[in-house]
């Protein structure tokens, strides 16, 4: 891999403030009997304000629990992972961050409405405000006929809009994601990624996404992370340099820096095979 290589070996863009700073951060689950199982190794990552980045790897190699970590939904055996410059409890207290996992999640009781304005709801936000901001959010995701639908009316794609719209319902300066799309048939994806690169775009918020599709990465990311299997590391990460989120359409797909920035994740990916190569054929290390 080398030329047009754009993989960074650096854990950090420039600038000083970070959104995510993830710090030497190992996770073991516990076994019943033997040893635990190591999910996470020492794994280091900072994340801009405003950047998304793909978290990438096989079944099992810890993205999940890497999210998880960020959003203080479990702890790090570990090091220390920080949210705009606090403890990721802290940042959690503080909602910094919205989050929208592979499932949906939504109250069946409660309207499209109703439920992107529950966490406003529950923090105590006025009626009147909320209503208005869920309009906003809703015009945003383009469900404006569905407000008053409940989630059993509305299609998978549909309800997982909804869910996009809650997590954006505070503004959050960072969006934490695990599959959200994963349900999804190809061309509701597709627009799904389209939605979500120009709401990203209009909001600036950061985001960290996992996923386990190469396009879906290339699409959306300014920079993908490519982790290998268990124990789980970071073996590189891949800079995207097809221009920032205003600029990303339908068009980019067709580009010919995309399909080169595709092969690259795959033949990152592909390495995993060649378990010879320790820190992986490109010896890219991200620590
Ligand atoms: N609560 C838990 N208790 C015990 N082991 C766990 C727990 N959560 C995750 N693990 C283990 O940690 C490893 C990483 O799991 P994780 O869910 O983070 O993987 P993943 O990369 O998200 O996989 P997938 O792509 O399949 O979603 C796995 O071996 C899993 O069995
Ligand atoms: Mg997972």
């Amino acid at each position: 891999m080398t030329g047009r290589s754009t993989i960074d070996s650096t854990i950090s863009p420039a600038g000083n403030s970070s959104a995510v700073d993830v710090r030497g951060v190992s996770r073991i689950f516990a076994a019943r009997r033997g040893p635990g199982v190591t999910a996470l190794d020492d794994v280091s990552l900072v994340v801009a304000p405003g950047e998304f980045v793909s978290l990438i790897g096989p079944s099992g190699c810890g993205k999940s629990t890497l999210l998880r970590l960020i959003a203080d939904l479990d702890t790090p055996t570990a090091g220390s992972v920080e949210v705009f410059g606090k403890p990721a409890r802290q940042a959690r207290i503080d909602q910094d961050y919205g989050i929208a996992f592979q499932q949906a999640g939504l109250l069946p009781w409660r309207t499209v409405a109703g439920n992107i304005e529950l966490p406003l709801e529950l923090h105590g936000v006025g009626k009147a405000a909320r209503r208005a901001r869920a309009a906003e959010l809703i015009e945003l995701v383009g469900l404006a006929d569905f407000a008053g639908h409940y989630p059993d009316q509305l299609s998978g794609g549909m309800q997982q809009r909804v869910a996009i719209a809650r997590s954006l319902a505070e503004s959050p300066s960072l969006l934490l994601m695990d599959e959200p799309f994963g349900a999804l048939d190809e061309m509701t994806r597709e627009r799904m990624q389209n939605e979500l690169v120009r709401i990203c775009a209009e909001t600036e918020a950061a985001v960290v996404f996992v996923t386990h599709s190469i396009p879906e990465a290339v699409f959306l990311s300014n920079r993908v992370v490519v982790m290998s299997p268990r124990p789980g590391r970071i073996r590189s990460v891949v800079t995207v340099g097809l221009g920032d989120r205003s600029r990303r359409g339908e068009d980019l797909r067709e580009d010919e820096g995309f399909f080169q920035a595709l092969s690259q994740v795959r033949d990152l990916l592909r390495g995993d095979e060649a378990a010879s190569t320790p820190q992986g054929a490109q010896g890219v290390e991200t620590r």
